[in-house]
């Protein structure tokens, strides 16, 4: 958790009214291991997918991450967790069938992740800063201009400005479900709206919310305001929910 914010402890009844999706888009940080992982609320796809990881500790990752987004979910539409129908649209992007004015992303980087939720679609990203095989990397991520600034950068702002860039890329490619199948190179990153493969307009926002990572928000509606928040364990009822930043903050 990034220092200069606090943490405020929300009870089930305020984690109700705090992600009930008004004109706000909510992002939630979680430290997967610290999460439990609760099987019991995922579904059968969801469970074929956790039986085949290769080890306990991606299993359980997986898990946890999945039960978290059922829970916000749950909290978000007021319903039952485990009763949640989450299928994919036809480009393969996760919705929630009872609730479409209910939009959600799922990001993991290793132990951590990000749910982003909204009344209109979105897409977030995360990444731990790449710090190896950058140049390479940046050949695969960035177009011709963005290149070019690029290596005019210091090393040491290599490093972040390139997984911004990725995330700011996955975050937006992920809003409008093409997901890699649209190549990152081809799509340059301006400051206003973006224009994606299938049409509609894309806006863009960092995300300062976990320390050595990048992260980064990408939404169908501009300028809304953004509530920042962390899922802990909690003794009593398993998780609990932390509003980090006033419902106004911007990254
Ligand atoms: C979506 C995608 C960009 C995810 O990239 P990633 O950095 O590896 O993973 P992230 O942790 O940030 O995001 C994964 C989550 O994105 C969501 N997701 C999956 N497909 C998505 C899509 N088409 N659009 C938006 N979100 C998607 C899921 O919630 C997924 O979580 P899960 O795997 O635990 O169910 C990538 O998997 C992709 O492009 N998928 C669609 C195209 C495809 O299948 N291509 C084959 C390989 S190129």
């Amino acid at each position: 958790m990034p220092t200069d914010l606090t943490a405020l402890s929300l009870s089930h009844e305020q984690a109700v009214a705090a992600l009930a999706i008004q004109a706000e888009v909510r992002v939630v940080a979680m430290a997967l291991d610290d999460l439990p992982a609760e099987l019991d609320l995922l579904d059968a796809v969801e469970r074929g997918r956790a039986a085949r990881f290769a080890t306990p500790q991606l299993q359980r990752r997986f898990i946890a991450a999945h039960a978290a987004l059922r829970r916000l979910l749950a909290w978000a539409s007021n319903d039952d967790p485990a009763a949640l129908r989450i299928s994919a649209d036809a480009q393969g992007k996760p919705v929630l069938g009872d609730y479409p004015h209910l939009h959600f992303s799922l990001s993991h980087c290793a132990g951590r992740a990000l749910v982003a939720l909204g009344s209109a679609p979105l897409g977030v990203d995360i990444e731990a800063f790449i710090r190896r095989d950058t140049a390479l990397l940046a050949d695969q991520i960035l177009g011709p201009a963005e290149l070019c600034r690029w290596h005019s950068l210091p090393p040491e702002q290599q490093v972040r400005a390139l997984t911004e860039a990725w995330t700011g890329k996955e975050a937006l490619l992920k809003a409008c479900g093409f997901g890699l199948r649209v190549d990152p190179v081809t799509l340059e990153l301006g400051q206003g709206e973006h224009v994606l493969p299938g049409g509609g307009r894309w806006f863009l926002r960092p995300l300062a919310c976990v320390p050595g990572h990048a992260a980064a928000l990408a939404q169908a509606l501009p300028v809304q305001p953004l509530g920042l928040f962390e899922l802990k364990p909690d003794r009593a009822q398993g998780i609990r929910l932390h509003l980090l930043a006033p419902s106004a903050a911007t990254a």
